[in-house]
């Protein structure tokens, strides 16, 4: 079966989202756009269409899944109480790229499986229109992991996906490139501090303004040692790997970098070994690797490029992928939790 396609890239089409919307309440799957990527998307309240989500992907039963709301009302149906920072975060952040995992109601108001039986549910408001207005006109909360078979980059455009999950949704929502390309920040707050369990578009920086406290989780950065205890199941897969070898390479001193890349593709090639290089615009003349990429020119670019790059780097058919590293402020830090995810751990940082 092949799922209906609706283009909505120059113009929203309503009437399409209206039949997108009577799709999540039969309880069938919908590919839709968000701010930060795209989601597949079923009534949240629909435990037989949510599974039908875990099979689509491919995706553990214990990683839990991202509740979507559009209207405050379906977060108070939901969850057993908002603290006050949590007001404050919901006041300055949503709708946008922020999801936060609060404790849900006793009563089975949203079924076990979108939260792996947890007694914590992840939710967030997206900011993007398509997403809202299916949301709306469903009139239920819609449980949307990462719209990607699991293991592999979200999706951040539909071309990047159709292959792997057209015969497994019933529509597809076309919005073109989203706007962030990484994924929600997922915090969780307790009392009065914040703890970032993935980092994303909104920052730490931008949390510290609401905050005294806010702390990013060890396992952001950190290796997820076998059978260790982690504060989201997220934490514990393997993610956005290409089958090619990647590494990363950072140093504050960009010209230590590029020396240190080039000290490497110099001995890979001089073994007949091919490298492919992923750097910031400015810096690509400065690789001796034939073969290089850019990644952007600012954060904000390399964010939305990089699920893109890290799909195609396969197709390459390159010994090693050298990814240049970013640093950890800002939004760097979510794109070097992804980059060290995609590069099995296997990076060098120079002082
Ligand atoms: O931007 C996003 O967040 C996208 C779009 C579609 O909204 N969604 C997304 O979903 O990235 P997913 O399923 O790929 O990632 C959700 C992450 C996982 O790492 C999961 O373990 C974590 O959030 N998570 C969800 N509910 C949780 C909970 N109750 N406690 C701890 N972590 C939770
Ligand atoms: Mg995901």
């Amino acid at each position: 079966m092949f799922a209906k396609y609706s283009n909505q890239k120059e113009k929203i089409n309503f009437e399409e989202i209206e039949e997108a919307a009577q799709k999540i309440q039969n309880g069938e799957l919908v590919l839709f756009p968000t701010e930060t990527v795209y989601g597949i998307g079923a009534n949240a309240f629909d435990e037989i269409a949510v599974k039908k989500i875990f099979e689509a992907k491919g995706r553990a039963g214990d990683n839990p899944l991202i509740v979507h709301i559009s209207n405050l009302q379906m977060v108070n149906e939901i969850v057993e109480e908002i603290s006050d920072l949590e007001k404050k975060l919901i006041e300055k952040f949503w709708p946008g790229p922020l999801t936060i995992i609060f404790k849900r109601k006793s009563k089975d108001v949203i079924p076990n499986v979108v939260t792996a039986n947890l007694n914590t549910v992840g939710i967030r408001m997206p900011s993007n229109l398509i997403a809202k207005e299916l949301i709306q006109r469903a009139g239920v909360p819609i449980a949307a992991p990462s719209a990607n078979v699991s293991g592999r980059p979200s999706g951040t455009k539909i071309e990047d996906i159709i292959e792997e999950l057209q015969d497994k949704v019933s529509y597809i929502l076309d919005g073109g490139l989203t706007d962030i390309g990484l994924e929600s920040t997922v915090i969780r707050v307790e009392e009065n501090k914040i703890n970032i369990l993935r980092p994303g578009k909104i920052t730490k920086e931008q949390l510290e303004e609401v905050a005294n406290e806010v702390e990013v989780d060890s396992h952001v950065l950190g290796k997820v040692e076998k059978n260790e205890k982690v504060a989201s199941p997220g934490m514990k897969y393997r993610h956005y790997a290409p089958n090619t070898k990647c590494m990363m390479v950072y140093s504050e001193d960009e010209d230590k970098m590029i020396s240190r890349i080039n000290e490497i593709t110099l001995g890979m090639k001089q073994e007949g070994k091919k490298i492919l290089i992923l750097a910031k615009k400015k810096n690509l003349n400065n690789y001796i690797s034939e073969i290089k990429w850019n990644m952007g020119e600012n954060l904000n670019e390399i964010a939305k490029n990089i699920f893109t790059l890290l799909r195609k780097v396969d197709k390459e058919q390159v010994d090693l992928v050298i990814i240049e590293g970013v640093g950890r402020n800002g939004l760097g830090l979510a794109i070097t939790n992804r980059l060290i995810r995609a590069c099995a751990y296997q990076y060098e940082i120079i002082n």
